[in-house]
C-alpha cells in the first residue's frame, strides 16, 4: 500500500530541498525567522510606534550583552558602545585624586564606559584609574574630545591625539568626538579630516562629533564621505522638538546619540542642595521602586539614547549604572515624563534657555557659547 504523500512533487528532473533532505524544512524555517527578525529589527532601529514624540522608542539598546550587564548601543561599524557610561566633566569631583578614585570605583561596580575630553584636564588621573583597575583595556570603552578652542588645524589635532593618548596611557581610544563646530564650516572640516586619519591609523575605533546639529553633521559628511559614528548632545525628556527631532533623524542614520544632562543639568547637581524632581519623574520612581535619577536613565535608554551621567558619590554611581531595579517605563508613562510642566529655569542660567537651544539645533554653524 502507497501511503498518500502531502509533500509537493518536484517536476521530474527537478528535486524538492525539503524533500531530499529531512531536515530541510528546519533549516529554511530557521532562515524565513532569521531574516523576518533582521527586516523588522527586533534591537533594531526604526521601530515605529503612534505617540506626539519625535522620539521613537525603544531599538538600538541590548540588553545584557556584555560582560558587566551594562546594556550596549550598536554603531554604523559594529561596534557595540555601553549604553551607560560615566561622565568626568565639569562638577568639583571630576578633578585629580577625587576622579582617579571616582573612576575606579566606577569600573568596580561593573562601568564599562569613561566620557572624558582635553578640556576636561583629567585624563591622567582617567588613565591611571583604568590601569589600576585590573579590568583589561579591552572592556573599557574610553570616549575623548579635540578640543577646537586649543586645536584648530588637520596637523594640531593629529598631533593632540597622540597627546591624548599619552596622557590616557593607552594605544587606541574607542571613540573620539570633535567637542563643539564652534570653529565653523571649514576647519571643523579639517578636524573630521584629522579623526577620519586618526581612525585609520589604528588611534580611535570609532569617531563622531558633539554638539553638533543635522546641517553641521551633513556637511561634514558631504566634504568627506564619512558619517559620525555618535554625536554627544544635550538631551532630555524637556529638550526642545528640534533637538529630539534631530536624534531622531540621527537614529534612522545609525548616528547613535550621547546624550548628556540626561538629569536635568546643573539644576540636580546635588552638592548644591536637593535635586529637585517633577511630580511625575518621582511618581513612578515610588512606582517602580527606583529613585528619579533612575526613570530619567531610563527615560533616555528606552529612547535609544545611550547616557553619561557624571557622578562623585558610589550611591549615585551605583545607581546610575541601573543595576537594581529591573523595570522598563510604559510608553504612556514616557510620554507623561515629557509632557511634565518642567519649571522655568530649569536649565543652567548661565548657558541660557530654550530659544538659544532652539537655534544651535536648527541653523547650521552657529557659533556656539559654550563647549
Ligand atoms: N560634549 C559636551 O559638550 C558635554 C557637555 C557637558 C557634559 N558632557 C559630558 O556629559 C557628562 C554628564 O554631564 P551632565 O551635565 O549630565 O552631568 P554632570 O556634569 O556629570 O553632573 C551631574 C550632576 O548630577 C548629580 N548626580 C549624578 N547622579 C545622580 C543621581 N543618581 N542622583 C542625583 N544626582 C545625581 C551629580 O552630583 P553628585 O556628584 O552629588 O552625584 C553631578 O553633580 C559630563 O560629565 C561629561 O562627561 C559633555
Amino acid at each position: 500500500m502507497t501511503l498518500p504523500s502531502y509533500e509537493p512533487r518536484p517536476p521530474p528532473g527537478k528535486k524538492s530541498l525539503v524533500g531530499s533532505y529531512p531536515y530541510a524544512r528546519w533549516i529554511l524555517l530557521a532562515l524565513i525567522v532569521y531574516s523576518v527578525v533582521r527586516l523588522y529589527g527586533v534591537g533594531g532601529s526604526n521601530t515605529k510606534r503612534g505617540n506626539n514624540s519625535p522620539l521613537e522608542p525603544s531599538n538600538g539598546i541590548h540588553n545584557g550583552l556584555s560582560k558587566s550587564s551594562v546594556p550596549t548601543i550598536s554603531l554604523l561599524s559594529g561596534l557595540e558602545m555601553p549604553a551607560i557610561g560615566y561622565g568626568t566633566c565639569c562638577r568639583a569631583s571630576a578633578r585629580g585624586d577625587a576622579i582617579y578614585k571616582s573612576t575606579g570605583l566606577y569600573l568596580k561596580l561593573g562601568g564599562r564606559l569613561i566620557d572624558t575630553a582635553m578640556a576636561y584636564r583629567n585624563h591622567d588621573e582617567i588613565g591611571r584609574a583604568v590601569k589600576e583597575s585590573g579590568v583589561p583595556r579591552s572592556e573599557i570603552w574610553i570616549t575623548s574630545k579635540v578640543a577646537p578652542g586649543k586645536v584648530s588645524s588637520y596637523h594640531a589635532c593629529l598631533v593632540a591625539v597622540d597627546e591624548i593618548l599619552t596622557e590616557l596611557d593607552t594605544t587606541y581610544l574607542d571613540l573620539l568626538l570633535i567637542h563643539t563646530p564652534k570653529l565653523g564650516k571649514d576647519p571643523t572640516i579639517e578636524l573630521w579630516k584629522c579623526l577620519i586619519e586618526a581612525k585609520r591609523l589604528g588611534k580611535t575605533k570609532s569617531i563622531g562629533v558633539s554638539n553638533f546639529n543635522r546641517g553641521e553633521i551633513e556637511d561634514i559628511a558631504s566634504a568627506t564621505g564619512e558619517l559620525p559614528e555618535a554625536n554627544e548632545i544635550q538631551l532630555h525628556p524637556w529638550s526642545s522638538t528640534s533637538w529630539k527631532e534631530l536624534a531622531k533623524w540621527q537614529n534612522e542614520n545609525t548616528i547613535a546619540t550621547i546624550a548628556y544632562t540626561s538629569l536635568g543639568g546643573s539644576r540636580f547637581d546635588s552638592s548644591g542642595g536637593s535635586p529637585s524632581w517633577p511630580p511625575v519623574v518621582s511618581k513612578l520612581a515610588k512606582k517602580y521602586g527606583a529613585t528619579e535619577a533612575q526613570i530619567l536613565l531610563k527615560w533616555a535608554l528606552q529612547n535609544d539614547l545611550a547616557v553619561i551621567p557624571g557622578s562623585g558619590s558610589k550611591k549615585h554611581i551605583k545607581e546610575n549604572l541601573l543595576l537594581s531595579p529591573a523595570f522598563d517605563l510604559t510608553r504612556d508613562e514616557l510620554l507623561d515624563i515629557e509632557n511634565a510642566q518642567v519649571p522655568h529655569g530649569w536649565w543652567d542660567p548661565k548657558r541660557g534657555h530654550q530659544k538659544y537651544l532652539e537655534e544651535e539645533a536648527s541653523l547650521p554653524w552657529v557659533k556656539r557659547k559654550n563647549g
